[in-house]
């Protein structure tokens, strides 16, 4: 995979919908967003988007999460975890997590989407406000005595290459929307911290 595709789509017109995302949040009942969470593997990512996701549903909220290990099943299933390979995958993500946001459903993506300039272009991608970084820290050591998935012990043994944090790069957001230690504080704290920056932001009531 090379980098960012150029476009070789020409000859294609724009159609605009009649049915736009202000009607669909109207009859939503509220604002749609971007929760984008960032982090290493095994900081809690996927867990909190998801333990948001429920809280947001059980009110009654339009949501989905798009979940790296499952996006790497299907629409990025040819992707490895090369830089341009890893950048691919952020660029067809921000794609999607925009037009989710134009159908009207906030969208909660947990990718570890390690680079700043890819995640800077997602928030680029939606009006300005819509996206929200939340950076899920946990010191390295943490995440890998967790080692869920055993991922950390074959990429110290060299069994996987380029592995987050151990052989490739990891590069901290220097102003996220929410910062949230995942080594310090419980599942219900994390989601808790969510739930009132969003209230804070006005998407919920
Ligand atoms: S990203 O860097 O392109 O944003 P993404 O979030 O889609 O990564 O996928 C990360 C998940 O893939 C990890 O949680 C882990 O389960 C798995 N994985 C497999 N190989 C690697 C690797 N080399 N580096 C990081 N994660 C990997």
């Amino acid at each position: 995979m090379t980098d960012t595709p150029s476009k070789k789509s020409t000859n294609t017109l724009w159609h605009s919908a009649t049915v736009t995302r202000e009607r669909r949040e109207q009859q939503n009942g509220h604002k749609s967003v971007v929760l984008w969470f960032t982090g290493l593997s095994g900081a809690g990512k996927s867990t909190l988007a998801h333990a948001v996701e429920e809280h947001l549903h059980q009110h009654g909220l339009s949501t989905f999460v798009l979940d790296g290990d499952n996006i790497r099943h299907g629409l990025c299933r040819d992707l490895g975890f090369s830089e341009s390979d890893r950048k691919e995958n952020i660029r067809r993500i921000s794609e999607l997590a925009r037009l989710m946001i134009e159908a009207g459903v906030i969208t909660l993506t947990a990718f570890i989407s390690p680079f700043i300039a890819e995640r800077q272009l997602a928030k680029t991608l939606v009006p300005l406000g819509d996206f929200i970084e939340i950076y899920c820290f946990c010191p390295l050591n943490v995440c890998e005595q967790r080692d869920v998935k055993g991922l950390y012990k074959k990429a110290r043994r060299g069994e996987i290459k380029e592995f987050t944090g151990i052989s490739s790069p990891y590069q901290e957001p220097d102003n996220p929307d929410l910062r949230i230690d995942t080594s310090a504080l419980s599942l219900d704290e994390s989601v808790q911290l969510v739930i009132s920056l969003l209230r804070e932001k006005h998407i919920l009531s």
